[in-house]
Formats: structure tokens, sequence, C-alpha cells
């Protein structure tokens, strides 16, 4: 399977920034055919990005939506909103958890409406810095799954483990501790593509995707300026 690099851009880059950078990234990245290169920018973003890519090697993913179709949701993004301009959508990401009170049921929830709506999840999973340290990181990662899978179809997936402690702080797990839980993942849910997040790099990207089960990487930092992010694409492919 090809490599899966995709780009949260979180809330960063104005329409004229993401555009911009769309230009620039895709003269980048464009003859490169063989790993599956995914941004995911803010709604407002969208459209002037699909309108930019056309129909080029770069696909395009939300960062959230809402589990309802339509109706009185105030700041949300509907699912038949996103399947008109993406492929992907992000679910589940640990600021979303963090600081938004995302639980397991809700998650849930949104996962099933975005199979429901032909949209690929994302689906982020990973333990805080105190739960690792209380050796609970497995058990944390365990209960994401059985209980953010629930009836969930997972041929139809691609999960993020993204530990939290290595979210913007520049301490990427290491390769061992990030294949250790990959294997686990896949031992959990089947064979889905797991991608690696926290702190990727140009400079780490060729150690992680080395590992057997580290398919691609969910990329948050290193991925808004387009040098960076296409020399992570590249090594990916090594
Ligand atoms: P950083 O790459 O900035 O650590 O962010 C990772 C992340 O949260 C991607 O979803």
């Amino acid at each position: 399977m090809d490599p899966i690099i995709a780009a949260n851009w979180k809330m960063n880059k104005t329409v004229k920034e993401a555009v911009s950078f769309i230009k620039d990234f895709k003269e980048l990245v464009k003859a490169i055919t063989n790993v599956n290169i995914i941004i995911c920018p803010s709604s407002t973003s969208l459209y002037p990005i699909h309108e930019e890519l056309g129909d080029s090697n770069i696909n395009l993913g939300a960062q959230n939506i809402y589990f309802e179709k339509e109706g009185a949701f105030t700041g949300e993004l509907s699912p038949l909103m996103a399947k008109e301009l993406c492929k992907y959508v992000i679910i589940g990401h640990s600021e979303r958890r963090g600081i938004f009170n995302e639980d397991n049921s809700l998650i849930n929830k949104k996962l099933t409406a975005a199979l429901d709506n032909n949209l690929t999840p994302i689906f982020c999973i990973g333990e805080s810095l105190e739960e690792k340290e209380a050796g609970k990181s497995k058990d944390v990662v365990k209960k994401q799954i059985k209980e953010g899978l629930k009836g969930i179809d997972t041929k139809k997936i691609i999960i993020a483990y993204e530990p939290i402690w290595a979210i913007g702080t520049g301490k990427t797990a290491t390769p061992d501790i990030a294949q250790d839980m990959h294997s686990f993942i896949k031992e959990i849910v089947g064979n889905v593509p797991v991608l690696y997040g926290g702190s990727v790099k140009p400079e780490n990207i060729v150690e992680l995707i080395k590992e057997k089960d580290i398919d691609g990487a969910l990329v948050g930092g290193a991925s808004l300026d387009a040098k960076s992010f296409s020399e992570i694409v590249k090594g990916s492919m090594s």
C-alpha cells in the first residue's frame, strides 16, 4: 500500500495563505504518484482549495464534522457539506477530545456519519503524558478503539495514533514506541492503515516510515510550510 501523508493545518491559514500554499505545493509534488497526499485545511479554505487542486494528485479532507446532516446546529459542518468537497475527514483529534469535550460516544456517531456519507474517516487516538507515565497507554488506546469503533466497518477507515505528549512538543515517539503501539492497534482492529502523528518532520519521517506497521503520518506544524511538507511526502517514499 502507498504511504498516506496527511496535513492537519488545525486553525491556521487564511484563504489567501491556503491558496498560495497549494500553488507552491502542487509544483513540489507534481511528479509523485505513489503517496496518498491529503490536505485538511480549515472549513473556509475547503472550497478554494478544492478548485485550486482540480484533478491533481492531492486529496482534500475536513478537520471535523457533526453527525447530523442539517438543521439547528450553529457553527457545525455537516457531513453532506464536507462530502461535496472532500474524500476524508479527521475525527476525534485529541484537541477536539480535550478542548471541546468530545467523548468516545460522540466520536462514534461522527464516524458513523462519515461512513454513511462516503467520507473516509481518519480516526485519531492516543494517550496523554499522565496516562503514559501511569503505564496506561495501551488501556487508553484500547478503550478509545472499543468505544469509538462500536458498530463501525473498520475496512473503510484510517487510524492515526497521536500520543498527546508528542503533539506540538518536538518530542516524537521513537520509531520503536510507535511501532509497538501500531502493531497493538492492528491486533485489535485488523489490517487498517495506521498513521503516526506527533512532531513529524522532514528529519524523522524516514526512520518512522521504515517501521512495518507505520503506514504514514498525520502532520501538524511541519505541514504548514509547502517545502517542509513536500520533504515529508518525499521522505515517506524511502
Ligand atoms: P504536530 O505535528 O504539530 O506535533 O501535530 C500533530 C497533530 O496533532 C496532527 O494531527
